[in-house]
């Protein structure tokens, strides 16, 4: 028998092709065979968000990354001429690596600790002790291996292809210009980071849609996204292109602040989940960012393809970045970035929500090592995705997509 049409069916606004509503093959596409394919298919081709240029304000700052899918170590650093760049951390000599802290300042550049060879902010090879035992190095040509990086937006991508096949602009596409400006002004809040024995498509899973939300997260912030009219939460205005996905997600605008909230919203930052609907009207958000003009908008949900997910709310925002590690392990690195707090209120109020929306994450994480460990039982062999799923459906799809490719 034919179920009735849903009475409030995702609206799409893209022309992807349709994707149906099958059940998800889950046999294959969690193994390690296959995790090869998405490392040399999609991680070693494809633009990756690294890093905010907030972290390396000053000339000579870096931070290192640790890429376990590429088996690479990645410095990013700002040069002394305030450019920033990205080089692998491998010495030219044999191979060591040049800088061992996970961040720092190094205006003198890195000097590796196997036998003393210095390299420059720019990554040029500028010491070799001895040099004259190496009559056939050509320092010029010597340098630390650059890795293509550029910027979107405040974040630092890089790609691991030495001749990648589109810009950063060209990957991002739709995305390259609607976010203009949003994230400027706003400052680091707080940061977190955990590894989850889950494969890195399944942690993404559970960010990209609100159906789970009246039960993961009755006990802390289920209020703010549904209600007696909608009890399962609800994601709109669903737009799926080549690679990348967003969704709005719609908010309870009945919902009553807790005492705390009400004391930190009248601190006079409403950095919250719980929006304040008149700031967010009066609110000039970039043309990407709730395009249908909700005005029970919440957020969006932005899946920049392969692994990173950004929720804009209105002043602040999340970026969350899915590193696989292995077909069965991933490390989710989280930013909150909101607007500078001015004044002990302000600091607070940062600090509460800062905490709120940890205690919430935390929530989600909890079904994804049992679901991880069921897929590799094979119990089951499929899965059942709604249409407020499709999200993940259109994961699913790209990903294949790649792995098919030549
Ligand atoms: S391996 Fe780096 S100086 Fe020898
Ligand atoms: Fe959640």
């Amino acid at each position: 028998m034919n179920k009735p049409t849903p009475a409030n069916p995702l609206r799409l606004s893209t022309d992807y092709p349709e994707l149906g509503t099958a059940p998800l093959d889950i046999t294959r596409r969690f193994t390690s065979d296959y995790f090869d394919l998405e490392r040399t298919k999609i991680f070693s081709k494809t633009w990756l968000w690294l890093a905010m240029a907030y972290d390396l304000p000053n000339p000579g700052d870096y931070v290192v990354k640790e890429l376990e899918h590429a088996k690479a170590s990645i410095i990013l650093v700002r040069g002394n001429d305030n450019q920033i760049r990205g080089f692998h951390n491998s010495c030219s000599h044999r191979t060591n690596r040049v800088a061992y802290a996970p961040s720092g300042n190094a205006p003198k550049g890195f000097t590796c600790r196997f036998h003393g060879w210095n390299y420059g902010t720019d990554g040029t090879l500028n010491f070799v002790p001895q040099d004259d035992l190496f009559p056939e190095l050509d320092l010029s040509c010597n340098g630390l291996t650059p890795v293509a990086t550029d910027l979107w937006e405040g974040s630092i991508f890089i790609n691991l292809d030495p001749e990648p096949e589109e810009t950063l602009a060209e990957f991002l596409g739709e995305f390259a210009n609607s976010y203009a400006g949003f994230f400027d002004g706003m400052e680091q809040a707080c940061a977190y980071s955990v590894e989850v024995n889950a494969n890195w498509k399944i942690c993404i899973d559970a960010f990209v849609e609100t159906y789970h939300f009246a039960f993961v997260h009755q006990s802390t912030a289920a209020g703010v996204l549904t209600s007696k009219d909608n009890p399962y939460g609800r994601l709109e205005i669903c737009r799926l292109y080549d690679k990348h996905r967003v969704v709005s997600a719609r908010a309870n605008t009945g919902y009553t602040p807790t005492p705390t909230e009400a004391v930190i919203a009248s601190l006079g930052m409403q950095q919250t989940l719980n929006p304040d609907f008149a700031q967010a009207a009066e609110n000039r958000l970039p043309e990407g960012i709730n395009p249908a003009k909700l005005n029970d908008w919440a957020t969006d949900i932005l899946v920049l393809f392969p692994g990173t997910v950004i929720y804009p709310w209105t002043g602040w925002f999340e970026i969350m970045n899915f590193i696989p590690v292995s077909h069965n392990k991933t490390r989710w690195e989280m930013r909150i970035g909101m607007q500078p707090a001015t004044n002990a209120g302000t600091w607070l109020s940062q600090e509460y929500n800062s905490t709120l929306i940890r205690d919430v994450v935390r929530q989600d994480w909890t079904n994804l090592e049992m679901i991880q460990q069921n897929i590799e039982s094979g119990a089951k062999k499929e899965m059942h995705l709604g249409d407020q799923e499709i999200m993940l459906r259109h994961q699913y799809d790209v990903v294949d997509r790649y792995i098919n490719s030549k």
